[in-house]
C-alpha cells in the first residue's frame, strides 16, 4: 500500500486536469495545467510534457513540486507534494510512453507526441474540501448544485 488511496486516485483519474505548481530560480512560484496528469502508481502521478518549459526548467534546478486536484462536482479534492523529474530515455520512460500511447494502465490514451514525462513521487497528500460543506450539507447536494451551475454555464455559452 503506498500513499495514494483508492479515492485520491479516482479524482486525478476522473478529473484529467492538475495543477502543479513548482519553484522559479527567483522563489517565485510557477503554475499550470496539466491535462494528461494521472495515477502511475501507488506513489506516483505523470503527466506529459507536451509543452511546460517553465515547470521542467525550475524541476531542473528544484524537484520540489505541489499538484492539486479537485473534483469539480463534489468541490473535494487533494493536494499531492513530493519531487518530480523529467523521463526522456530509459525502461520508465518507454513504460509510461507505452501507457499513454496504448492507453493501458488507466492511462487516458494520447495521440499528442510528449517531449517526454514528468514523473512525481508523491511525499505528502492533505484533502481539499470546500469551505461550501456547511453543516448538513452532503456530498448529494453538493452534486446537484454543482452540476446544475455547470449545465447553466454550458447552456449560456452555447
Ligand atoms: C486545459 C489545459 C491542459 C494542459 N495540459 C498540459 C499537459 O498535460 N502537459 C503539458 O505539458 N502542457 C499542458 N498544457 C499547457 C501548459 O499548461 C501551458 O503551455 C503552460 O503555459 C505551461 O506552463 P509552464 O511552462 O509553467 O509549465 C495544458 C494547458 C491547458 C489550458
Amino acid at each position: 500500500m503506498g500513499i495514494l488511496n483508492d479515492d485520491m486516485k479516482r479524482v486525478v483519474r476522473q478529473q484529467r486536469m492538475g495543477f502543479i505548481a513548482t519553484v522559479c530560480a527567483d522563489g517565485t512560484p510557477n503554475l499550470s495545467p496539466k491535462g494528461t496528469a494521472t495515477v502511475w502508481d501507488d506513489d506516483h502521478l505523470v503527466f506529459a510534457n507536451l509543452g511546460s518549459p517553465m515547470t521542467i526548467e525550475n524541476l531542473a534546478h528544484n524537484p520540489a513540486c505541489e499538484m492539486n486536484i479537485v473534483d469539480t462536482f463534489l468541490r473535494k479534492g487533494y493536494r499531492f507534494k513530493g519531487t518530480a523529474e523529467l523521463l526522456t530515455s530509459g525502461d520508465l520512460f518507454e513504460e509510461i510512453k507505452d501507457a499513454y500511447t496504448t492507453g493501458s494502465r488507466g492511462i487516458q490514451r494520447s495521440g499528442i507526441p510528449a517531449k517526454g514525462y514528468v514523473l512525481m513521487t508523491v511525499t505528502k497528500t492533505a484533502p481539499l474540501v470546500s469551505p461550501g460543506y456547511t453543516p448538513g450539507k452532503t456530498e448529494a447536494d453538493m452534486r446537484e448544485e454543482w452540476t446544475g451551475y455547470w449545465a447553466g454555464v454550458q447552456e449560456a455559452n452555447t
